[in-house]
């Protein structure tokens, strides 16, 4: 095979899955330009796709043995060393069909059985006609796969083979190399920084049994730190109530109430450069906790004395030395509006304005939608996305505020 070391993705194995669609012979020029970039590629199809382009076309292209089989004796475990050797699994054309596999977890042929033993990260790049893609039950599929981890890329617009005009074809070639770029040579563009991510709600204690909450699941902050975590920066989380697992590599201090939050937060700002407010602190607390569960009595509870918490953004805008500072704006009128006078009052580089009365976003969703809007007045509104995404998204935008951060102080 041709080798150069000044192509990106010499020495790299890549596994190439490709399933029943009349895009199949798409996969043959996919093929052709991830050699070019350098990359030793092995090819498993699927019994379908065998109808639409001979194995042999890619067993001469890529000089391997072509895999179709489960049950081929001369193939014996291709289904386990295949995935264990590859750098990238890339499955394109992904028909619905195989989707359904993927998100179910069904190894009935060699394809789906080969992503069940990979553990290396997985692109697919569905392909399938008509209104197939807008169907619900493949875009929870596809949501599952994301929210798995796995890179789905949308398929793009365009004629497709039944002769209609949709959203079905292949995305092109250079989509997925990107992916294939950005899966072998990761962002590390937050090596060095130090993030302090708050998530979750807090709990106010009203006695021991009761307390004041919100809607928070904390999946907002928990993606943000992961993302920053994998983008290389060294993560502090400091987590509100939730059910969700710490992701890997992350630092984790678990508290209840915002005052703890302020404590943990503040006890930590000095050795952060950035701060990511995505907790949905409580702005009330109960005036006078009681020690002993509160009786119930005839007729109503007529009040509840509060006491307004701490803004804990504010104490640490007012204490910052260089640190980075953003802030969330949970809104449900005149969303804008509200975002900047937060961003302004409390002194922010960046907040995240999410309208938290949408459907399938805001609060507890695995989604959000959001503007961007930052210091200088620029906004940057986001479809709804997963919040593994917005994360993205929101640490792409710190780019321009970290790069200032790490000039030299004007005397
Ligand atoms: O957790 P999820 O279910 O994933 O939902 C995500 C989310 C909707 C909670 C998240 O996207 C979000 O909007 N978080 C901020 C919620 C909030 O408290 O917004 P706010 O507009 O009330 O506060 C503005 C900012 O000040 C926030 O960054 C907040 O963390 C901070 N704040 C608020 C009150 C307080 N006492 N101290 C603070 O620091």
């Amino acid at each position: 095979m041709e080798q150069s070391s000044d192509r990106p993705f010499t020495g790299k194995r890549i596994l190439l899955g490709v399933s029943g669609s009349i895009a199949a012979y798409k996969a043959v020029e996919l093929l052709r330009a991830l050699m070019r970039e350098g990359a030793d590629v092995s090819v498993v199809m699927t019994d379908a796709a065998t109808r639409f382009i001979a194995p042999l076309t890619f067993e001469v292209l890529s000089r391997h043995p072509v895999a179709t089989d489960l049950f081929a004796t001369h193939q014996e475990m291709l289904h386990l060393t295949r995935p264990e050797e590859a750098d990238v699994f890339i499955i394109a054309p992904a028909t619905a069909n195989t989707l359904a596999k993927l998100a179910l977890g069904l190894g009935d042929d060699l394809l789906s059985t080969m992503v069940l033993t990979a553990s290396c990260p997985l692109i697919v790049a569905p392909a399938m006609d008509g209104g197939m893609w807008d169907h619900p039950t493949v875009r929870e599929h596809v949501d599952q796969l994301r929210s798995r981890g796995m890179t789905v890329l949308d398929p793009v617009e365009g004629p497709l083979a039944s002769g209609k005009i949709g959203k079905g074809r292949l995305t092109d070639e250079q989509t997925i190399l990107q992916a294939v770029e950005s899966c072998l040579l990761p962002k590390r563009d937050l090596a060095g920084q130090r993030m302090m991510v708050s998530a979750g709600p807090t709990q106010e204690p009203i006695d021991p049994v009761r307390f004041i909450s919100n809607r928070s699941s904390g999946k907002m902050g928990y993606a943000i730190a992961q993302a920053a975590r994998e983008r290389g920066a060294e993560v502090l989380l400091v987590s509100g109530p939730t059910t969700l697992p710490v992701p890997p590599g992350v630092r984790c201090m678990h508290v209840e109430t915002a005052e703890e939050m302020a404590k943990a937060l503040t006890t930590n700002f000095r050795w952060s450069t950035i701060v990511v407010m995505a907790a949905a602190v409580a702005d009330f607390r109960a005036d006078k906790p009681s020690h002993l569960k509160i009786k119930k009595q005839a007729g109503a509870w007529k009040a509840l004395a509060l006491t307004p918490t701490e803004d804990i953004l504010h104490t640490l805008s007012r204490q910052r030395t260089r640190q980075i500072l953003v802030g969330f704006a949970a809104e449900t009128d005149a969303i804008l509006a509200h975002a900047r006078k937060k961003l302004t009052e409390k002194d922010l580089d960046l907040i995240v304005a999410n309208d938290v009365t949408t459907k399938d976003g805001g609060f507890g969703s695995d989604r959000n939608a959001a503007t961007l809007i930052t210091r200088d007045g620029a906004d940057t509104p986001l479809p709804l996305m997963l919040k593994r995404e917005l994360a993205d998204h929101i640490l792409d935008a710190l780019q321009p505020f970290i790069k200032r951060a790490a000039l030299p102080k004007p005397h």
